[in-house]
């Protein structure tokens, strides 16, 4: 079965707050999204990327991304759930694959063997993601006060890429609930079974200026991958 990734390089990073959106800033010399590219194809199971990015920027995404499978960049939204919107519409119209992975541009690290559990478990589940089990203690607070210690039995970090069958996910943004920040959430309140595989600390997604400097270090430790 065809296999494509939707690449998400239309964030502008406000949080991380430099002058041009993270994905476009290096790790080791290579951009965030060549990194996070390469990850996803390292195992031989995804045929093609679709990178979803701002209209100013295709020409550069294009060139970051050349050498590899890679479609012509389609146009992002205002918010990431808009940005797949518009990635999965742009694959239905053409090459309609029979899975498609979603992954942030900003997650440089995908741990090789991710990939193909993600797609082994979708044998059993439309849809499946990697996930990481909390370890703090959780409070819920109201200001600087705390309201409670939420208990963490039974909470995941979620993470991406994440794995779907493609005309669920389809169906799943086309039925328009709102301000989801990751495509499971879609499946879940469509009452649709999503599958969880052990997920990874590296896999750090991008966020804040302190996270490509751990991610920096670890590369320096050659505790990454690559
Ligand atoms: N993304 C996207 N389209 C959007 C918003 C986000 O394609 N309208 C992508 C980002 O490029 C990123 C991923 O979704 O790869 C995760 O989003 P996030 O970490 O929130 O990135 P930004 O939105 O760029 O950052 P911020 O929220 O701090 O502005
Ligand atoms: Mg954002």
């Amino acid at each position: 079965m065809r296999v494509t990734a939707l690449l998400l390089a239309a964030g502008s990073g406000q949080r991380f707050g430099a002058a041009e959106p993270k994905q476009f800033l290096t790790l080791g010399g290579r951009p965030l999204l060549r990194h996070a590219a390469e990850a996803l194809l390292q195992e031989g199971l995804v045929d093609e990327l679709q990178p979803v990015c701002a209209p100013e920027h295709a020409a550069r995404v294009a060139a970051i991304l050349s050498g590899l499978p890679a479609r012509p960049p389609v146009a992002g939204g205002d918010t990431r759930q808009d940005s797949v919107r518009r990635g999965l519409e742009a694959l239905a119209r053409s090459d309609t694959p029979g899975l498609v992975l979603v992954h942030d541009a900003a997650r440089p690290v995908v741990p090789r063997g991710t990939v193909a559990a993600l797609i082994a478990a979708l044998d059993s589940a439309p849809g499946a993601i990697p996930a990481l089990a909390v370890t703090d203690t959780l409070k819920r607070c109201a200001g600087d006060a705390i309201e409670a210690t939420v208990p963490r039995d039974g909470l995941y970090r979620a993470q991406t890429p994440q794995a779907f069958r493609f005309p669920v996910l389809l169906a799943a943004h086309r039925a328009g609930h709102l301000g989801a920040t990751d495509d499971a959430s879609l499946l879940e309140a469509a009452g649709e079974r999503v599958a969880i595989i052990p997920g990874a600390e590296e896999n750090v997604k991008v966020t804040i200026p302190q996270d490509l400097a751990r991610l920096e270090q670890l590369r320096r430790a050659t505790l990454l991958p690559r």
